[in-house]
């Protein structure tokens, strides 16, 4: 195995996209920043300086880090921010994962521009459990603003409204030829008549859903998440925030242009939804050129209506383990987290003008009516490493405080969220089911909701109130898929199970960045088990404090 070097200098750059340019976060001058490059095994050392004006950090969005959670990269959960003129080495070594994963800032919105693939080939000697690609390409999927989207998020922080839409969606930072002053830079990805190829989807968007789907060509699933999957065979992909998708695809078209677009689903209930669409142009190297003067549009994939949730249940509950995988029967905790929106009532005494959101009040999120507050004079790792006291509460729930059903209206009563830094503790070791269950509180809609630390499986999806003595026969025992990232189907449920052999403090919260800034998140505390390997590794000596 081998160690990988890195230097990412985090820096505001000049960027053009829609005719404009402004001054956007960067690693390295780039965005979307660099892509590594790694076998299973290796070792990355990362040396982050941070020449920018904001705080930040990164991280590793997949990477298990086993017993190196103070790499993980959450501000103020496993480390506090990188300060403007600091820096920070992650050290962290990849184990048993291979696929695609990606990295991005973990703090504030700054993860809208700082991001980039992370790429887990086989151990070396170890070949793809499927035919080598002849070529590979990773589409990062993302959100342009016009705006900063710093002020972007601190305007609906201070309002109380829910934020600006971003302005287009891109692939590999590029908006593609169907928006304005675009069509130069649109990403081509060329292909020879015959080939298979891989292409590496991850949807790094911040708050939205996306399809993809490319023109003419089927799409064969092989890995999700970093894990391999039994292969399918689709033409459309449903990508949460997040998540990632790798799949070949052979170029048995006739030689041309082929359109691969990603376009919003958005399941939210009368929630305003962009309804652009992002394009990168899939070229035959054989495609005949068109004469001059003249111009050829690519083909067009039809998308998936934004609303199309049929299709996006087809997709994701095609997903399987490629084999037999031990699934733990014996569950420790068996826990019911509710996970949605609401709205706050304007705190008395509040200006009208902090109180945007509907009917005069503010957005919140929750999970178990607890809206999660970051800590800010101790990361939430280093205060339980340290035993210091105040900085948060174990009590979690493990069931919401109150019961209801969670697809009707509900009265306001039932879900005023309180606000807290609560975690649920774990013993090393320990079995967790999880049924994650949306609410429709104010609005019904999908939620990406991404555990750190962990891979977990997915049992089961449905729709509606989970419903033990019914759903429990549904669950997949068998061949569940690992996932690190859980669509949450819109007014529905999905349930989880995993070990807790990794201690630390993990994060889990939705990814839809704008949940997260009104608290759909909540913490594991998992304890250290007997012996070295089950121990956390002491912090690093350069660990940023506040
Ligand atoms: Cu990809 Cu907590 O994040």
């Amino acid at each position: 195995a081998k160690t990988h070097y890195h230097d990412f200098v985090v820096q505001a750059t000049p960027v053009k996209r829609l005719c404009k340019t402004h001054n956007t976060i960067t690693v390295n001058g780039m965005y979307p920043g660099p892509t590594l490059e790694v076998n299973n095994g290796d070792t990355l050392v990362v040396n982050v300086m941070n020449r920018a004006q904001y705080n930040v950090t990164i991280h590793w969005h997949g990477v298990r880090q086993i017993r190196t959670g103070w790499a993980d990269g959450p501000e103020f959960v496993t480390q506090c921010p990188i300060r403007p003129g600091g820096s920070y080495t992650y050290r962290f070594t990849i184990q048993g994962q291979e696929g695609t994963l990606w990295w991005h800032a973990h703090s504030s919105w700054l993860r809208a521009t700082v991001y980039g693939a992370l790429i887990i080939r086989p151990k070396e000697g170890d070949s793809y459990p499927f035919p080598k690609p002849k070529r590979e390409t990773a589409l990062l999927l993302g959100e342009w603003w016009d705006a900063n989207p710093i002020d972007v998020v601190r305007q609906a922080t201070r309002t109380g409204a829910a934020p600006n839409v971003s302005d287009a969606y891109t692939i590999n930072g590029q908006p593609g030829d169907l928006y304005n002053c675009s069509s130069k830079d649109t990403l081509i990805v060329p292909v020879g008549s015959g080939e298979t190829n891989l292409l590496r989807v991850v949807n790094s968007a911040l708050n939205q859903e996306l399809f993809f789907k490319v023109a003419n060509h089927k799409l064969t699933v092989v890995g999700a998440d970093a894990s391999y999957v039994k292969p399918f065979t689709t033409s459309v992909l449903m990508l949460g925030p997040g998540q990632t998708t790798d799949v070949l695809i052979t170029a048995d078209q006739s030689p041309a242009r082929y359109y691969i677009a990603a376009r919003a689903y958005n399941s939210a209930q009368g929630a305003p939804f962009d309804n652009t669409t992002t394009t990168a142009i899939l070229e035959y190297k054989s495609a005949p050129c068109p004469a001059k003067g003249t111009s050829v549009k690519p083909v067009m994939p039809t998308m998936p209506a934004f609303n199309d949730t049929a299709t996006v249940t087809a997709f994701t509950t095609s997903f399987r383990s490629p084999r037999k995988v031990s699934v733990p029967t014996k569950i420790d905790h068996n826990l019911f987290f509710t996970v949605g929106l609401g709205l706050n009532r304007c705190p008395p005494g509040a200006s009208r003008s902090t109180c945007q959101g509907p009917n005069g009040t503010r957005f919140t999120a929750s999970m178990n009516n607890v809206s999660f507050v970051l800590p800010s004079n101790f990361s939430l790792l280093q205060a339980h490493q340290q035993g210091i006291p105040g900085v948060f509460t174990t009590d979690f729930p493990a069931n919401p405080p109150v019961q209801f059903d969670y697809t009707g209206n509900v009265s306001r009563s039932l879900w005023q969220p309180i606000a807290g830094t609560k975690v649920y503790r774990l013993k090393y070791g320990e079995t967790v089911q999880l049924v994650l269950q949306g609410t429709s509180i104010f609005t019904a809609e999908n939620h990406p909701i991404h555990l750190h630390g962990y891979d977990f499986y997915i049992l089961a999806e449905g729709f509606g109130n989970f419903n033990p003595s019914r759903d429990t026969g549904k669950f997949n025992l068998v061949d569940p898929p690992l996932r690190n990232t859980a669509s949450v189907p819109v007014g529905g449920w999905s349930v989880i199970r995993f070990v807790a052999d990794n201690p630390g403090v993990w994060l889990m919260h939705c990814h839809l960045d704008v949940h997260i800034t009104w608290g759909l998140a909540m913490a594991f505390l998992v304890e250290n088990g007997v012996g070295e390997l089950q121990t956390l590794e002491p912090p690093p000596k350069d660990l940023p404090l506040c």
